[in-house]
């Protein structure tokens, strides 16, 4: 979900609408706004849809006039999409507006309670139990109401809240669920994330958990849970404004594919200065790295699959063991973690709350935590030891393509720095794997070349019901992606699997027709996966096959279609395959008009369990 506020001294709908319009990715089954006004009084437009749909009832409402507002855009949990479960939500009499994006565990407990003293509830959600809640413990002083509130709720919340009786000023509070607050002359705002201030403002500072803040148009105070005023750093943005719009492009998700050159050299080239890996703010000396007794590398969704290619990249270089697990599993599966254990923790968003528990699981059983971010100052970055940005700027599309590209550059910049201090890498081949990666954006502008070709293939395969990924190794890791990029935005049934696997049951399903997409780029086990591609063949599939240059020839007598990438470093394989993986989920998507930047189901920061 995504919660904007704002307080000001001008309008603040259109502040709020633009604002939840660049949040959207966060969730975009449900939108509303409440606004203040001195002679209208607190006035809240909800509705199930888009941000547009919300923006025409306003319209049509003839405007929400009023300079202080919450807006709120949902990804539905508890109760599903409807006008009466979006938020704003109301206490009983009307006078206090609630925005949240989180999870209020213990919400059925307290309904009840307050149910029992004749408290009425019109929606299914949890977060209208802190509406009334607030009411209820109201006397007059809305910030005592939001201590007394905070500290009777358990589960994760940003909250944004607006009461009529003080209408000069907005609430915000948060527990594990992000929250940005914006400083202009004469406003304030608070966000989910920068996205929805950086028209404003560019000086913002970050919640920590616990903390409260109180923003009228002059002043912005911060609390912690015991209302002792904290100090809170101000930050400067330094994000493009242009870089969260479209720029002609008709879907972010093209636009982000196309940006992958640039955004995979800001992430290296500062990293990389006469020939050596530099990695800032990172200390991984020798000894440190000899007495490990495992990398664990944690995430979710594609972030997950840079994981998997990790493992592959990490285990060849350290002669290390490296164990890949998924956030939701590794917090709840006992790991076995030591003070000799590095966690390499990956999220683009640095908000996804399994990869925040298992973040803070990992040091609680004496882990170091090294993570690997987009968002400067997210949660994850704040609570690990040390953390390496990618510099992918804002991603939007639901789907993720520059920053998946980026948190695998980063990767193969830790895996050589990791290898040099340890002395498992032998010079000249240091030097050349260094050389490559500094070569590897000019061969994704190379890759990105084949974009016509590929809208070509997708226009030939869309109408495949269901397509299997099949690779082994480095390219294993890479159809995973392709996978996921595929079903995500195209709603085609897709599934990867390690190529030798698939005869071991997954075979059955392969019949005339089937679209097998497979992935021999990784030269030692060309042959073998090649050996693959014949069996699902001769069992009547279509194959699309990817390659790299130089194994086109034996591939293309085998497949019905051959890609090939630039012949590279193996390292550089997974970086490279992707980009056609993700240039064909992107056309198939678009053959079957799908809405590419904003798949059904899903939200881009997943703040809840
Ligand atoms: C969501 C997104 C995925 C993303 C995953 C992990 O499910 O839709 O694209 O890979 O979260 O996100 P993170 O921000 O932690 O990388």
């Amino acid at each position: 979900c995504g919660i904007v506020g704002f307080a000001g001294k001008e309008e603040a709908a259109p502040i709020l609408l633009d604002g939840l319009r660049r949040l959207e990715y966060r969730g975009y089954d449900s939108a509303g706004v409440a606004v203040y006004h001195p002679e209208r009084g607190l006035q809240v437009i909800k509705t199930k849809g888009r941000i547009q749909a919300l923006a025409d009832q306003v319209e049509a409402a003839g405007g929400m006039p009023g300079s202080i507002g919450l807006g709120h855009t949902r990804w539905a949990t508890h109760g599903e999409p409807s006008d009466v479960n979006s938020h704003p939500h109301m206490s009983q009499n009307g006078r206090i507006a609630v925005v949240h994006n989180g999870i209020i565990e213990n919400y059925a407990e307290i309904k009840e309670f307050l149910q029992s003293t004749g408290v009425h509830f019109v929606s299914q959600t949890d977060t209208e139990v802190v509406a009334q809640l607030l009411e209820y413990y109201y006397d007059g002083n809305i910030l005592d109401a939001v201590t007394k509130v905070l500290h009777r709720i358990q589960g994760a919340y940003a909250l944004g809240i607006l009461c009529a009786d003080c209408p000069d000023r907005l609430i915000a509070a948060r527990k594990d669920s992000p929250l940005i607050l914006g400083f202009g002359e004469g406003f304030h705002l608070m966000a989910s994330d920068v996205t929805a201030v950086i028209r404003h403002t560019r000086e913002v500072c970050y919640l920590d958990d616990g903390e409260i803040a109180e923003l009228t148009p002059d002043h912005c105070w911060v609390y912690d849970a015991y209302l002792r005023p904290v100090e809170k750093k101000h930050h400067q943005v330094d994000w493009e404004i242009s870089a969260a719009e479209k720029g002609g492009y008709e879907h972010f998700m093209l636009k982000e594919i196309l940006e992958q050159p640039k955004a995979v050299r800001d992430t290296i080239s500062p990293r990389i200065q006469n020939g050596e890996v530099v990695l800032d703010g990172v200390e991984l000396d020798a000894d440190y790295l000899h007495g490990l007794d495992k990398i664990y590398v944690i995430a979710c969704g594609s972030s997950y699959h840079v994981g998997v290619a990790a493992k592959y990249i990490l285990e060849k270089l350290l002669r290390k063991p490296v164990e890949v697990a998924l956030a939701s599993e590794f917090r709840y599966c006992d790991p076995i973690v030591s003070s000799r254990t590095l966690a390499l923790v990956i999220s683009q968003s640095g908000e996804t709350i399994d990869t925040l528990a298992a973040l803070r699981e990992a040091r609680r059983r004496g882990a170091r935590v090294l993570s690997v971010v987009n968002v400067v100052g997210s949660t994850i970055a704040r609570e690990s030891d040390e953390v390496l940005y990618t510099w992918a700027g804002p991603e939007i599309a639901v789907a993720t393509t520059k920053a998946y590209s980026t948190q695998l550059a980063l990767v193969d910049l830790i895996a050589l720095y990791a290898a040099r201090q340890m002395g498992t890498i032998p010079d000249a081949e240091y030097a050349a794997a260094v050389a490559a990666l500094e070569g590897l954006p000019e061969l994704l502008e190379r890759v990105l070349e084949q974009r016509e070709q590929i809208q070509y293939l997708a226009s030939l395969y869309f109408n495949h019901p269901s397509v299997f990924f099949i690779g082994r190794n480095l390219d294993y890791a890479v159809g995973l992606e392709g996978s996921l990029k595929l079903k995500e935005i195209s709603y085609l049934h897709s599934e990867a699997y390690a190529a030798g696997e698939l005869k071991h049951g997954t075979i059955s399903l392969i019949e005339n027709g089937t679209l097998v997409v497979a992935l021999a780029g990784y030269a030692p086990l060309f042959e073998k996966t090649m050996s693959n591609v014949v069996e699902v063949k001769s069992r009547g599939a279509d194959v699309l096959g990817l390659t790299m240059e130089g194994f086109e020839k034996p591939m293309s007598e085998a497949v019905n279609h051959t890609l090939a990438v630039p012949a590279a470093h193996p390292m550089l394989l997974p970086s490279l395959e992707v980009v056609p993986m993700q240039l064909f989920a992107y056309y198939v998507a678009l053959m079957h008009g799908c809405d590419i930047d904003k798949p059904r189901n899903l939200a881009k920061s997943v703040t809840v369990e």
